[in-house]
């Protein structure tokens, strides 16, 4: 009789029950499933993420930590409902080792939920949902870009510094507007202002109309707003039209101009947002990576290429500490943990959590360009304190 070690008949038994993923192949490159939006409101928000992950690949000749990586790209429409079918089709199917998604609030669950539960490695290169790094925080859950809190709390608090004492804010009805709400909220009381009324709209609509129609008799002397892509273009454009901005200001989070300048035009000329990036940080890696970014793409980067490069960053940390092995939960954790992101936006850590602790900029739109004109917030943690992490 052949001799089979007891750890290969365990792998096998396994394996056949469907219990565990196959350890890696030797040599075989690291797939990562790459779930975002390539269509809807958040397409290009989708394409230049996934453009600034793959820019980083393509530095380091095809590897990441020194393993080589392919790319499942999948499309996930924004749409909340088809999120768990789209997320299941990259672990069952594709059997991907790592998981890199979403933009989107609601769709970036399902994946949260099957990190946990199949305790695959998650990126999130930018949905702010605030769950992900407080209540549902996981040792394989990881964000490059931002909870819906920070911006959005620093745009409180520069309004508030200012003098403003009452705001509104206006947003799309799921997670991130909320939750950017939030920040807006705690960000105005923490400067002695108030957030007096906040108005949604379903997403991703964009008639403003019934909201715009408001605005004037609210009493506020401020406009705080949470939109991107699409549907930010539109909005920036219809404040201007309905002749509000002269007398109620608009800003928000800095996603409501971000790389969205160019179509919006003179509509957004002077508008005041707050963000963990702007255009013309003066660092190195900064300089570097827009002429990379440029030259690979013919685009200008944004926070959205910068979140997909750093994400790259992120796993590449955790897969050089772990010698190309994603699966080491708890060692690929702890160096990703202990890494100082180089960032485009400034070098991060993060948090217990997860999360990053960044700076907030105040910005201001003027000739097609986000220029960072101070600092809403220094060194921003998101405040959550949820997070009770097994193992780390
Ligand atoms: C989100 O749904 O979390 C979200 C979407 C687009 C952004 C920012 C946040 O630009």
């Amino acid at each position: 009789m052949r001799h089979v070690s007891r750890r290969a008949m365990l792998a096998g038994a396994a394996l056949t029950a469907g219990l565990c993923r196959p350890a890696i192949a030797q040599g075989a490159p690291l797939k990562v499933g790459m779930m975002l939006p390539f269509s809807g409101t958040y397409a290009a928000l989708g394409e230049n993420i996934a453009a600034g992950f793959e820019l980083l690949i393509a530095e380091n000749d095809g590897k990441l930590g020194g393993r080589a990586v392919t790319l499942i790209r999948l499309d996930d429409e924004s749409d909340p409902a088809k999120a768990p079918a789209n997320v299941n089709r990259l672990t069952e199917r594709d059997n991907v080792d790592v998981l890199l998604g979403t933009v989107h609030s609601g769709v970036v669950m399902a994946l949260v939920q099957a990190a946990r539960e199949k305790e695959i490695p998650l990126f999130i290169p930018n949905a702010g949902n605030v769950a992900a790094t407080r209540d549902l925080c996981s040792p394989h859950v990881f964000r490059s870009s931002f909870s819906n809190w920070q911006p959005a709390y620093g745009m409180g608090r520069a309004l508030a510094a200012r003098g403003v004492k009452k705001a509104a804010w206006v947003t799309w009805d799921y997670a991130a507007g909320k939750e950017s709400g939030e920040g807006f909220r705690d960000g105005l009381r923490d400067g002695g202002a108030e957030m007096t009324h906040l108005l949604t709209v379903p997403f991703p609509e964009t008639n403003f109309q019934p909201v715009l129609a408001q605005i004037s008799g609210l009493g506020v002397e401020a406009v705080g707003s949470f939109f991107a892509g699409g549907g930010a273009i539109q909005f920036v454009k219809d404040y201007a039209a309905s002749g509000l901005r002269a007398t109620i200001p608009l800003c928000g989070s800095g996603f409501l101009t971000e790389g969205v300048l160019k179509p919006q035009g003179a509509a957004a000329e002077g508008i005041q947002t707050a963000l963990h990036y702007g255009d013309g940080l003066d660092n190195a890696k900064n300089v570097a990576f827009r002429t990379a970014f440029k030259a690979k793409t013919t685009r200008d980067a944004d926070v959205y290429a910068v979140q997909g490069y750093d994400a790259g960053q992120m796993l590449a940390a955790g897969l050089t500490a772990t010698k190309g092995d994603a699966a080491a939960a708890m060692a690929f954790a702890a160096a990703i943990r202990a890494a100082r992101i180089d960032s485009p936006r400034g070098a991060f850590t993060l948090s217990a959590s997860h999360n990053p602790i960044q700076t907030i900029w105040l910005r201001e739109a003027r000739d097609g360009q986000n220029k960072v004109i101070g600092i809403a917030a220094k060194d921003l943690a998101d405040p959550g304190t949820g997070c009770k992490m097994a193992g780390a």
